[in-house]
């Protein structure tokens, strides 16, 4: 229902923002082209070289690639791969192992390489920490260890290179505080030190005079921007996002047109914007000072930043108007969400016809404001390049502009909480980029446009609380990627269509609840395998829960409540042992509590108050906790734990109702194998004995029956409850129709731990059965494939007769004459032992593994053979 698509809209929007927003941070960091240069010569080199290189593979503890393989004594060191030397002293200048899957750590010895320029190590899997001898490479320019797994702290020796150009450490484990003498290397002009954890005050940066770019992101820096960063006159690219970093920004640092990015996402950042950013205007491209504490209002000099490419603010306390932004005809990126921008006037939404040339806008965010006005009809003029369009949670009222739909490169279109009237623009069908169209909790009205057919892209669609009325669109069936789809809360009438309930994709969540829908809930449900999470609780909804059901079982919420299904709840929900809440309230339904649902271990919530519900309710699993079942308003339900406060149960009515019970589930087989294998053997001798008289006619027909899925379904009529003989701990079993003769359908559910192995053996015992030409019984174990789940069934012909428990026991309720019929006389009476002696015995002594069975009782003994309850005498399975 409602609650869920708030946060999930907010949470969506928090994720997307924080991790786009703050990568950006770290990746455009400028990476100007160090490339090493190679040479070679046959000229002997130094021997101290040869050394250390040795010694540095000597360090490497794997290499998959065979990189080093050639560092070996039959060609010079400077031949080595990776290794580049100077042409006149033969010295090593340069090592290039990157990306080479290599592991291991650096050796303290490769600061021997004295004439050493560049180490790149990048993209691999070396650990332990720097070394200090590091700082014995005085001539190192260019160091990139970034990507490894390296620990430790930034050692003190590394100032020492005071030649350091490039330092890259970036995405690595270090920890500590940055050395204050790192502040010497006056020649450093790329630092990035981003995705670390390193701690203490970024001030050690702030003496870098050469400094270009710097990306700190991503590490747990505290303090404030010192004041110093204001006179690194070249500084284009600083990247400050994700620490903890306080304060206000140093007026100075905007003191300089060079900046092209600033960039202090998630912060503690406060203040306002100081006059001085109008100095960056010209040059700068990005600004991102999301997720802080910034006040005040968004300057109206701003229109000035013509190159200005991405504009974030989000999270912060923004105020007031914002300005015309009609000169950022450059801008990507235009995110204000969550501030308190707006004033609730006529004119608050001006700004976005101001961006009507921002021809390259993929992205708009000024939800979360107080934008309270319409929507101005030239937002269907915004750019067609427009990808996210966010207006959610404003106070914008009127209708949807028709203009909209020429915005056909929306992917996201987001407006929910806000006051929209009017319809939905009949032209919607037009943005078939759309993803996600979120309209939700507004005062929309009218019909569901069926248009919204031709969003096939669509994910998820949100219409939820809001005044359409009319029928719910069948043509929605063809928006074959909809994960979600939520309805509820509108005014909805007419049947649910069978081709809504038929989407597939369906798997998060279908709430069609609190509308007017009637009629039946569509046995298409079945094709819901994928759904989580499925809600159509108030509203008129009729009939029986449709037990094809049973096909969702990844349902976890299942809300069927306050609507007027009947009848008992289908034995087919058995499979759905993954429902975390069931609520079936308020409806007529009747019957017993079904037993198998202790055994849904993850249950916590099942509302079953105010139905006819009769019997004992349970007192293990989800029953066991009072607090997570509602049972009040069933008058006829006893039993239960204590705090419940039912009626205590009679023993007598107990009795009977199992006894009733053993009518209605007349077959109910445990489904251990032996419970099969038992009734196979039986049945062997049933066929075994009348062989003995009748001619061996039609049996050898009887063989292996492969039977498709469909065939099952149209035997069983979609597994009906009407068929449904009984449910057991692995499956349930069907009565079914092939080719005019009865069989019994047992259908496994694999999701029950245990249920495959228990029919494998199933079917091992009966094909031994077949094999021995004993038994006629079996005609299918097959494997089917039902809508990309395995499903198991086993097809065996049906026992007509029905348990031996009915012929010993007969119901009471039944009507005399046909009780009368219920009677075994003495004969048949020891026929039946003796066969079932028989079958023990078989089990016993001449199946290849003995097998005992656990659950021997009279309710488990089928019956074939007694031709028909009304030729009194005739003996089971005797001539
Ligand atoms: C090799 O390099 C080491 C260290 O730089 C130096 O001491 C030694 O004299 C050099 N030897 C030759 C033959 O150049
Ligand atoms: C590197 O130099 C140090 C100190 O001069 C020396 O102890 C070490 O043996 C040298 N390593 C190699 C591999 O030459
Ligand atoms: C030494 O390296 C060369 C060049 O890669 C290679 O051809 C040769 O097989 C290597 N020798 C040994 C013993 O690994
Ligand atoms: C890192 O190395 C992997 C292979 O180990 C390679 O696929 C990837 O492209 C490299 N990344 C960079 C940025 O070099
Ligand atoms: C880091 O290196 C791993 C291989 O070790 C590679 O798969 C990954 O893509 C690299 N990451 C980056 C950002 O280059
Ligand atoms: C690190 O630098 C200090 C001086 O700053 C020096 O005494 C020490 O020897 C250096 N350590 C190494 C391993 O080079
Ligand atoms: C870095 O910090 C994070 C969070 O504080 C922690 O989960 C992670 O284990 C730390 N990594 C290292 C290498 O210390
Ligand atoms: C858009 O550009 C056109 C042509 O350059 C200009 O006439 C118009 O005023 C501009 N509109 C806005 C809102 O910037
Ligand atoms: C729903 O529709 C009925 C009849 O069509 C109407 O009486 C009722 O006011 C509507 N409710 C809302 C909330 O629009
Ligand atoms: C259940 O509801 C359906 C549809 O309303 C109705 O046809 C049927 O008779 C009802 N069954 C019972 C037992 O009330």
């Amino acid at each position: 229902m409602g609650l869920p698509s708030v946060s999930l809209s907010m949470s969506w929007l928090v994720h997307n923002l924080h991790i786009h927003l703050v990568l950006l941070c770290c990746l455009s960091i400028l990476n100007s082209g160090f490339t090493a240069t190679t040479s070679s010569s046959w000229l002997m080199g130094n021997k101290s070289d040869r050394l250390s290189l040795l010694a540095t593979k000597a360090k490497i503890v794997e290499d998959p690639l065979h990189v080093l393989s050639s560092w070996n004594d039959s060609i010079h060191f400077c031949q080595w791969q990776g290794v580049t030397c100077g042409h006149r002293q033969q010295r090593v200048t340069a090592m290039d192992l990157q990306s080479r899957e290599l592991v291991g750590s650096i050796s303290p010895h490769l600061g021997n390489l004295s004439f050493l320029r560049e180490l790149l190590l990048q993209n691999n899997s070396f650990g332990n920490e720097i070394p200090p001898e590091i700082g014995r490479l005085s001539r190192l320019q260019i160091l990139q260890l970034n990507n490894n797994s390296i620990g430790g702290r930034i050692t003190v020796n590394i100032s020492r290179c005071a030649n350091h150009i490039f330092l890259n450490v970036s995405e690595n484990g270090l920890v500590g505080e940055v050395p204050v003498e790192l502040g010497s290397l006056s020649k450093l002009v790329i630092v990035k030190i981003h995705k670390n954890n390193l701690t203490g005050s970024i001030s050690p940066f702030a003496n870098l005079s050469s400094l270009r770019g710097l990306s700190l992101c991503y590490n747990h820096f505290h303090g404030s921007i010192p004041d110093g960063f204001g006179r690194l006159k070249n500084l284009q690219r600083l990247a400050l996002g994700a620490n903890n970093l306080f304060g206000t920004i140093p007026p100075s640092l905007f003191n300089h047109s060079s900046r092209i990015m600033i960039d202090v996402i998630m912060n503690q950042i406060q203040g306002s914007l100081p006059w001085t950013w109008a100095s960056l205007f010209p040059v700068l491209k990005n600004f991102n000072i999301g997720i802080n504490h910034f006040t005040g209002s968004i300057p109206v000099s701003i229109s000035n930043a013509s190159k200005l490419l991405r504009l974030e603010m989000v999270q912060n306390e923004f105020t007031g108007k914002v300005p015309n932004l009609a000169g950022l005809q450059k801008l990507n990126w235009l995110i204000l969400t969550d501030n308190q921008l707006g004033s609730e006037e006529a004119e608050d939404l001006n700004f976005i016809s101001s961006l009507i040339n921002a021809t390259n806008l993929q992205f708009l965010g000024v939800n979360i404001n107080y934008f309270g006005c319409k929507l101005p009809e030239s937002i269907g003029n915004l750019s067609s390049n427009l990808q996210v369009l966010y207006l959610d949670n404003n106070q914008i009222f009127g209708s949807i502009p028709t203009g909209i739909v020429n915005l056909v490169g929306l992917q996201s279109l987001d407006m929910q909480f806000n006051q929209l009237t009017g319809s939905i623009p009949s032209g919607i069908g037009k943005l078939q980029n759309l993803h996600e169209l979120k309209l939700g909790y507004n005062s929309l009205s009218g019909n569901i446009p069926s248009s919204l057919r031709n969003l096939s892209l669509l994910s998820k669609l949100f219409l939820g609380v809001n005044k359409f009325h009319g029928s719910i669109p069948s043509s929605l069936g063809n928006c074959s990627n909809l994960q979600m789809l939520l309805l509820s809360q509108n005014n909805l009438t007419g049947a649910i269509p069978k081709q809504v309930v038929s989407i597939s994709s369906l798997s998060i969540s279908l709430d069609l609840s609190q509308n007017q829908l009637s009629g039946f809930l569509p046995t298409e449900v079945a094709n819901l395998i994928n759904l989580g999470y499925l809600d159509v609780s108030y509203n008129l909804l009729s009939g029986e829960i449709p037990s094809t059901l049973g096909s969702c079982t990844r349902l976890e919420t299942l809300h069927l409540g306050n609507n007027f299904f009947n009848e008992t709840i289908p034995s087919s929900l058995s499979f759905l042992r993954g429902l975390v809440e069931l609520g079936l309230a308020s409806n007529n339904l009747s019957g017993e509590i079904p037993m198998y649902l202790e055994s849904f271990t993850l249950l916590q919530n099942w509302n079953l108050s105010f139905n006819n519900f009769e019997g004992v309710v349970p007192i293990q699993g989800v029953f066991s906790n009072a607090s997570a079942i509602s049972v009040v308003g069933n008058s006829k339900l006893c039993g239960g734990v204590a705090e419940l406060k039912l009626p205590k149960c009679n023993l007598k009515v107990d009795e009977k109702r199992r006894s009733n019970s053993v009518l209605t589930l007349a077959l109910s087989i445990p489904f251990g194998f032996v419970g099969l294998a038992l009734v196979g053997c039986v049945l062997y001798l049933c066929w075994f004995r009348k062989r003995r008289k009748d001619t061996p006619s039609d049996s050898s027909k009887n063989l292996l029956l492969r039977v498709s899925y469909q065939t099952l379904v149209k035997a069983t009529d979609g597994f009906s409850s009407f068929n449904l003989i009984g449910v057991g701990s692995f499956g349930s079993v069907y009565r079914g129709v092939i080719d005019g003769r009865i069989f019994t359908v047992k259908v496994i559910n694999l999701l029950r731990h245990g249920a495959s192995k228990s029919f494998v053996f199933e079917c091992e015992a009966l094909r031994n059965i077949r094999h021995r030409n004993l038994v006629k019984v079996l005609t299918a174990c097959s494997t089917i494939d039902y809508q990309g789940h395995d499903f198991k069934a086993l097809v065996y012909e049906f026992m007509v007769n029905g348990s031996l428990e009915e012929w010993l026991h007969p119901n009471c309720n039944e009507d005399l004459s046909n009780e009368e019929f219920k009677k075994l006389n003495f004969l048949q009476r020891l026929n039946i032992i003796i066969d079932v002696a028989c079958a023990v015995n078989y089990l016993h002594n001449q199946g290849q593994t003995p097998i005992v069975h656990c659950d021997l009782k009279p309710s488990n003994i089928l019956l074939c053979g007694i031709s028909s309850p009304h030729v009194r005498g005739d003996p089971p399975c005797a001539a």
